[in-house]
C-alpha cells in the first residue's frame, strides 16, 4: 500500500509498505486418484491480502491448521503460491530470478518453533553462525569470527558458546542461537513461527523480551505467528485472525483485544482462561464440529459454529470489508452484532506479568551495556 505523507519541510513523499500481500493462495493436493488426478485439496491459504509497515510486529493468530505457517512460508518464498502477489519494498518477489531471490532471502528470515530441529547437531555454534555469513558474504572473512562473537553477545550468550554443539544448550538458549543465525545476515523482516510455544513460561518471557529489544535496536519488522493470544497481545501492534485459510479480522492489537468484532475472534478471546476468578468474561461456547479444511462449509466458513448465524451466512461468502486501512472484518452481521462485552483480553498470570517486567528491565540494561552473561547450561 502506498501512503502519501507530508514531511517536516512540507514536501510530499511516497512511503511504500515493507510488505504487501495481494490475494495470496496456496492449495495442497492431499489425495489423488490412481491416475494422479486431484481427489482432495486443502485450501491452506485462500485469498489473503494485507500490508505491513517497517517496524511493525504483525501477529497472526488462529486455531491449529488454519494456515498460519503456510502463509509465513509463502511470504518467504519457501513454497510457491497458487495465485497472488507478494511485494517486498515494492518489488514483486513472486517473480524474482535466482540472484534477486538470494538478496530477498538475506532480507527476510525465519525462526521456527523447534530450534533443535533447525540447528544442525553436527555443527558447532560458530559453524552455524558462520554459514549464513559465508553464504551471503555479509562481512569480509577476517572479520567473521569477530561477528560471531558480536552475534552471541547480542542474543545474550557468552562468546564461549561458539565452540559448543546445540545439544549442550537448553531450549531457550537454542532459540537464542536460532535468533543469532537469523540476525547474522542483517534482515529487515523476520517471520517468527511459534517461536516460544515449546519453551517454559519463564524462558518464554526472556525470549520475547529479547525479540523486542532486538526490534528496538535494529528496527526489525516481525510477522509473529502464534496460537497463544496472550503472547501475541504482549508483542504485536497489529493482529490478523485467521480461520480456514482466510483472514476474518484485521486490527491494531489494542482494538482487537478490547473490542473484537468478528464472532470467531470473540470466541478465541473468550476461550482463554482468566486467572482472576472474580473477573467477568463474555463466554462464547462454540458448538458444532471444527470443519474439515478439505471441505470447508459454503458461505461463511465459520457458519457451522457461529452463535450469530443467519440464513445468508450459509450461502454468501462475507468479504473482508475495510473500515480503515488497518481495521477490517469479514462478517455479514459485523454492523448489527451487539458490542462485545468489555473483556480483559488474554491475560497472563500475575507472576508471569511480574517476570516479564523484571526481565524487560534486565534486558534493557544488558542492551544498553552491550553485554550479556548467559552461558551454556
Ligand atoms: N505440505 C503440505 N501438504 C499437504 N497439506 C499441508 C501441507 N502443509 C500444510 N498442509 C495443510 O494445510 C493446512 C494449514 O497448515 P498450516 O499452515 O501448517 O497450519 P497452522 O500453521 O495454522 O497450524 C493444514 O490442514 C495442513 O494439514
Ligand atoms: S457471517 Fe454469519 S456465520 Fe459468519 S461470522 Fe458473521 S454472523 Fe457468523
Ligand atoms: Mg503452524
Amino acid at each position: 500500500m502506498v501512503t502519501l505523507f507530508l514531511c517536516a519541510f512540507g514536501k510530499k513523499h511516497l512511503v511504500t509498505a515493507l510488505l504487501q500481500v495481494e490475494d495470496l493462495a496456496r492449495h495442497f493436493v492431499v489425495q489423488r486418484t490412481l491416475f494422479g488426478r486431484p481427489l482432495a485439496t486443502v485450501k491452506a491459504v485462500d485469498g489473503v491480502s494485507f500490508s505491513i509497515e517497517a517496524g511493525d510486529t504483525f501477529g497472526l493468530v488462529g486455531e491449529s491448521g488454519c494456515g498460519k505457517s503456510t502463509l509465513g512460508r509463502l511470504i518467504l518464498r519457501l513454497i510457491e503460491p497458487q495465485r497472488g502477489r507478494i511485494l517486498f519494498e515494492g518489488k514483486n518477489i513472486t517473480a524474482l530470478g535466482e540472484s534477486d531471490l538470494r538478496m530477498f532471502r538475506r532480507n527476510a528470515q525465519l525462526i521456527f518453533q523447534d530450534p533443535y530441529a533447525s540447528l544442525n547437531p553436527r555443527m558447532t555454534v560458530e559453524q552455524i553462525l558462520l554459514e549464513p555469513l559465508f553464504l551471503h558474504d555479509v562481512v569480509p572473512s577476517p572479520k567473521r569470527a569477530q561477528r560471531v562473537t558480536e552475534l552471541l553477545r547480542l542474543v545474550g550468550l557468552s562468546p564461549s558458546a561458539a565452540q559448543r554443539y546445540p545439544h549442550e544448550f537448553s531450549g531457550g538458549q537454542r532459540q537464542r542461537i536460532a535468533i543469532a543465525r537469523a540476525l547474522a545476515v542483517e534482515p529487515k523482516l523476520i517471520v517468527c513461527d511459534e517461536p516460544v510455544s515449546a519453551l517454559d513460561v519463564s524462558i518464554r518471557s526472556q525470549v520475547l523480551n529479547l525479540l523486542r529489544d532486538l526490534q528496538r535496536r535494529f528496527g526489525l519488522t516481525y510477522i509473529f505467528i502464534s496460537h497463544d493470544l496472550a503472547v501475541v497481545k504482549h508483542i504485536a501492534n497489529k493482529v490478523a485472525v485467521m480461520n480456514l485459510g482466510q483472514f476474518v479480522e484485521l486490527a491494531p492489537a489494542r482494538e482487537l483485544f478490547s473490542s473484537p468484532r468478528h464472532p470467531y475472534s470473540r470466541a478465541l478471546l473468550a476461550a482463554i482462561p482468566v486467572p482472576n476468578p472474580q473477573a467477568r468474561r463474555e463466554r462464547i461456547i462454540l458448538h458444532g464440529e471444527l470443519p474439515s479444511p478439505i471441505a470447508p462449509p459454503p458461505g461463511c466458513r465459520f457458519h457451522t459454529r457461529c452463535p450469530f448465524v443467519v440464513e445468508r451466512c450459509r450461502t454468501e461468502v462475507p468479504k473482508l470489508e475495510f473500515e480503515r486501512q488497518d481495521r477490517a472484518v469479514a462478517c455479514h452481521r459485523a454492523g448489527d452484532l451487539p458490542p462485545a462485552e468489555p473483556v480483559a483480553g488474554p491475560r497472563m498470570s500475575r507472576s508471569l506479568e511480574h517476570l516479564m517486567a523484571a526481565f524487560a528491565r534486565k534486558s534493557d540494561r544488558r542492551a544498553a551495556a552491550g553485554v550479556d552473561m548467559i552461558g551454556p547450561k
